[in-house]
C-alpha cells in the first residue's frame, strides 16, 4: 500500500495553506504527521481522505489518482476526524451499527465487530450506554472504534489522542502501532510523545512545508550537537535573570537541590561549563520548527 503526494497545494480563498508538498508514504510502519496548531495537518488529511480537493497537484493511492477516482480510497479508508461527530441519544452499539451500515457491513458482522472493538478501546460492557453519558475521552474512543469498523487497510486519524488520559494514550498508541504493522496508518498530532515510541516514519509539517521526512532516529542523529546542558547556581540565575534573556521555547530549566540545570537548543554556545547532550525527539522537533536545527 502506498500513498504518493506530488506537488500538492491547497488554498482556502486567498490563504495558501501549503504548496508543493511531495512525499511517498508506505504501509508497514506507523506514519506520524507532526506539526503545530494551524500547520495544515487537518487540511492535508482532508485531501488524503477525499473530503476536499487540492488546488494543485495530485494524491495517488497505489499509483491511481484519488482525485479522479476517490472511491479507490474510500473503499479502503478508516478516517477519524479531529471533531468526531456526536449523536448524544444513540448508545455506543447503536452508533457503531449505524456507522457499520454506512460502510456496508451486515448487521450480524456489525454486532460482532462492535463488541470486539469496544473491548479493544477499553469500553467493553458499555455498549448499551448512551453517548451523552460518556466522558469526552470515552466518546473519543467510541469514535476510534467506529474508524476501525470493517478492518480498513488505510487508517488516517486526526489527533486521535485528544482528550485521552495518559493510560488511554498508551493503550491507543499500542493499538495503532499494532495496526500499522500490516496497514497504512497515519496519525496527526502536535504532541511529540504521542508518536515518539511508535512512529517509523515522521513528517514534520510547518508553515506549509515538510521540514522533515524520515525516521525519528535519523532526525535525532541529525540533531546531534544542537542540545547543550549546563548548571546555574540559584544565585546566578536570580541575580542576572538569565532565563529571561534566552528564548523560552528553546531552553528548559530543571530545578535541582543546589543548582538549576539548563538544557538549551542552539548551534553555538558561549557557556564555559556547557556540554553537548543527546537530544530528545521533542528537542529535535522544537529545534527544527525554530530553524535552529538545519537539516
Ligand atoms: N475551511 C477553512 N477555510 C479557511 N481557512 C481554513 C479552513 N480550514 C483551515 N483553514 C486555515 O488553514 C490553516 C491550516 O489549518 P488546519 O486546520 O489544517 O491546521 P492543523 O495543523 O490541523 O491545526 P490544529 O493542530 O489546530 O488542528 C490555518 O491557517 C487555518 O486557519
Ligand atoms: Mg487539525
Amino acid at each position: 500500500m502506498e500513498i504518493e503526494l506530488s506537488n500538492l497545494g491547497m488554498k482556502y480563498g486567498q490563504t495558501q495553506v501549503f504548496s508543493e508538498l511531495n512525499a511517498r508514504l508506505t504501509s508497514g510502519g506507523l506514519i506520524g504527521l507532526l506539526g503545530p496548531n494551524g500547520a495544515g495537518k487537518s487540511t492535508l488529511i482532508k485531501l488524503l481522505t477525499t473530503l476536499a480537493k487540492p488546488t494543485t497537484g495530485d494524491v495517488r493511492l497505489n499509483g491511481d489518482s484519488i482525485i479522479s477516482k476517490p472511491n479507490n480510497m474510500r473503499k479502503l479508508l478508516g478516517y477519524l476526524p479531529q471533531q468526531v461527530p456526536f449523536y448524544p441519544n444513540l448508545t455506543a452499539t447503536e452508533y457503531l451499527t449505524y456507522i457499520a451500515s454506512i460502510k456496508g457491513i451486515s448487521n450480524k458482522d456489525a454486532r460482532i465487530q462492535s463488541d470486539a472493538l469496544l473491548h479493544q478501546v477499553n469500553l467493553a460492557n458499555t455498549g448499551n450506554k448512551q453517548l451523552k453519558d460518556f466522558s469526552g475521552g470515552m466518546q473519543q474512543r467510541v469514535g476510534i472504534a467506529a474508524t476501525l469498523l470493517g478492518d480498513p487497510q488505510v487508517i488516517i486519524a486526526d489527533e486521535p489522542s485528544t482528550g485521552l488520559d495518559p493510560e488511554e494514550r498508551v493503550t491507543l498508541r499500542n493499538l495503532f502501532a499494532e495496526l500499522a504493522s500490516e496497514r497504512l496508518v497515519i496519525i496527526s498530532t502536535h504532541i511529540v510523545s504521542d508518536i515518539e515510541a511508535i512512529a517509523d516514519d515522521l513528517l514534520i509539517l510547518n508553515q506549509g512545508q515538510f521540514m522533515y521526512h524520515g525516521s525519528p532516529n535519523e532526525l535525532l542523529k541529525q540533531s546531534d550537537g544542537y542540545v547543550w546542558e549546563y548548571s546555574l547556581s540559584e544565585h546566578e540565575n536570580t541575580a542576572n535573570n538569565r532565563s529571561d534573556q534566552m528564548s523560552s521555547a528553546l531552553i528548559s530549566l530543571i530545578q535541582g537541590a543546589q543548582s538549576i540545570k539548563v538544557r538549551q537548543i542552539t548551534a553555538r554556545i558561549d557557556e564555559q561549563n556547557a556540554h553537548a547532550v543527546t537530544p530528545t525527539l521533542e528537542e529535535a522537533y522544537i529545534g527544527v520548527l525554530n530553524g535552529v536545527i538545519k537539516l
